[in-house]
């Protein structure tokens, strides 16, 4: 028997050998983590069954998405081609996410939170990228300065993110805010916007 290796120094082991492997996990592992997590939890069935999102669910989507998008930019070399695809969505996913998220969910977690700095700053930050995204979208692929602008729109908009993920969406329950009836409105209303916008 090894002595003083009982139960309690393993279980101490364990905890830190735990620790250390959830801060090496990736940002990419951590977020698959989260959703199945969430896809487990018995809350998150009846929301399934519902078909109806929740709203942080749907606006987390989003994020993940355009990320995803960003990145892919970043490491494209010379295709303009993709470039091209690859900023027109960019731009069109980042208009209708930034107009629902005023128009919906701005003014609920307004109302729930009360935490109106938190809020006004968002608004702010999304106006800062509305401008980049209008001065990109009169512009042409392999233009100086647009890869430039992306990138610098793709670090505005992860901060953006950051905040809303870290700092907004924590503070909303679902006893303050009826988060799968404004998952409904937001998908709706972003189903209209994408309709409208690409037209
Ligand atoms: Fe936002
Ligand atoms: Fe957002």
């Amino acid at each position: 028997m090894l002595s003083g290796f009982n139960s309690a120094t393993l279980t101490a082991y364990s905890i830190k050998g735990y620790i250390m492997a959830t801060k090496a996990k990736t940002r990419a592992g951590r977020v698959a983590e989260r959703k199945t997590i969430r896809s487990q939890s018995p809350d998150r069935k009846k929301e399934t069954q519902a078909a109806s999102p929740s709203a942080i669910d749907l606006l987390e989507q989003d994020h993940r998405e355009v990320e995803d998008w960003f990145d892919e930019y970043d490491e494209l070399k010379e295709d303009d081609a993709r470039k091209a695809e690859l900023a027109q969505k960019i731009c069109l996913a980042l208009k209708v996410h930034a107009q629902i998220e005023e128009e919906i969910f701005y003014p609920q977690a307004r109302e729930a939170t009360k935490d109106n700095d938190l809020i006004d700053e968002a608004v702010v930050e999304h106006a800062t990228v509305k401008n980049l995204i209008a001065e990109i979208e009169s512009m042409e692929v392999g233009e100086d300065l647009y890869d430039a602008k992306i990138r610098v729109l793709g670090e505005m908009v992860k901060q953006h993110i950051k905040e809303e993920e870290e700092e907004l969406f924590p503070e909303l329950g679902p006893a303050k805010i009826d988060l799968e009836g404004f998952g409904k409105e937001l998908a709706e209303r972003k189903e209209e916007l994408m309709a409208e916008m690409q037209a």
